[in-house]
């Protein structure tokens, strides 16, 4: 299928997660704060969605600040200077500006000039299309330490009256440092010396663009879709928000979510049982515990994490992989899967062995 890759049969490199940190911006928001403003209630929240709270940058502070604290904490988490890194992916949709990438101010503000820098745009599937990328080109050899960060600052877009959208999205930033491990090898399937990726994915379908979108601003819309956007069901009436159109996007989540566990299991030949985690994007409790129980996996298999953080796009992977290792919960040589389905539509997986 387009977009699949399985490990090619060529020479490479081992490659292991050697360090991650989180930053999370002060301000806590309950879902009892949310409901002061819209029409909404803990208990729908909760149910709903299984989010509790989540955090909110104040106005001081940028994804910049986000991402850079979490990159930082990732480098010293990982003993890695800075100058050692080839390269900083930056998966965001919330950048500061268009140009420069935040990725570029972000390398220059930790001292990691004249790193390569870009920022990675494929929504919630960002994180885990970067782990993809930076993975291969340390396999491949061209690179030997790369920084993938997921930041997002959501807050700052989305319509705060609209409790279809306001209720779900939070701020955050994680980062993982990827290195090269000549030691360990590639990884395989069935031999636990290897460290690397098994298998990646990465899909898109465009088609389906408008079940979540997000101008930057109302002029950004392509003129001939305005009244048509404006009559979508997602449609929150402020144009340069975010929009979604929720149950299409469930529907669509639940379906791929499962199909690209199943993918991901076809293509190593892997059983459930094998897998250590699945470390999914946290978008909604209801998405993730379907897939769970359609693979009959056990409560511990899947890792959870909306309740405190909800949904954070690209920077839900990092957070979680990061509290995973912090809490012994993946050690080295496990079968780790981390997938996620964001705006575009995207989605994209990337199977493990940390
Ligand atoms: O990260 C990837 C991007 N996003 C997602 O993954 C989100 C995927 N979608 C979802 O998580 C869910 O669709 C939502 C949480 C956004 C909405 O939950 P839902 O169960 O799909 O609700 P719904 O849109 O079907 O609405 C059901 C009812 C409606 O009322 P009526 O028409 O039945 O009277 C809504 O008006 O719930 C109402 N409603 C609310 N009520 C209280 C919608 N939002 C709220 C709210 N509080 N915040």
């Amino acid at each position: 299928m387009p977009g699949r890759v399985t490990t090619p049969d060529v020479q490479r490199l081992g490659v292991r997660i050697a360090g991650t940190g989180v930053c999370l911006p002060p301000r806590r928001v309950s879902n009892h704060d949310i409901a002061q403003r819209v029409d909404t209630s803990d208990d729908w929240i909760t149910k709903r969605t299984g989010i509790q709270t989540r955090y909110f940058a104040d106005d001081a502070t940028t994804v910049r600040d986000l991402a850079r604290d979490a990159l930082l904490a990732a480098l010293e988490d990982a003993k890695v200077e800075a100058s050692d890194l080839d390269l900083v992916i930056l998966a965001t949709i919330t950048p500061e500006m268009a140009c420069p990438s935040t990725a570029a101010r972000v390398a220059a503000e930790v001292g990691a000039t004249p790193a390569g820098a870009f920022d990675l745009a494929a929504a919630c599937s960002g994180f885990v299309y970067g782990l993809n990328l930076a993975s291969s080109l340390i396999e491949s050899g061209r690179n030997r330490c790369v920084a993938v960060i997921g930041a997002e600052t959501l807050s700052r877009h989305v319509n705060h009256d609209d409790r279809r959208t306001c209720i779900l999205f939070g701020d955050a930033a994680g980062c993982a440092i990827l290195r090269a491990d000549e030691d360990a090898g590639p990884p395989s399937a069935t031999a636990s010396g290897g460290r690397g990726v098994l298998h990646q994915a990465m899909h898109s379908r465009g088609e389906l663009w408008s079940a979540l979108y997000m101008p930057r601003a109302n002029k950004h819309i392509p003129p001939e879709l305005d009244p048509a956007v404006t009559t979508e069901p997602g449609w929150n009436g402020q144009l340069d928000a975010l929009q979604m159109h929720g149950q299409e996007v469930f529907k669509f989540a639940v379906i791929q979510t499962c199909d690209m566990i199943q993918e991901a299991l076809d293509a190593t030949g892997l059983k459930p049982d094998d897998l250590k985690l699945i470390i999914p994007h946290q978008s909604n409790q209801r998405i993730m515990a379907t897939a769970r129980d359609r693979f009959g996996l056990p409560k511990d298999k899947l890792y959870i994490n909306i309740d405190r953080f909800g949904n954070t796009s690209a920077a839900s992977v990092p957070l979680c992989l990061h509290e995973c290792r912090t809490q012994g919960k993946i050690t080295d040589g496990d079968l780790v899967l981390f997938l996620a389905i964001g705006g575009g539509m995207t989605w994209s997986t990337s199977l493990w062995r940390v």
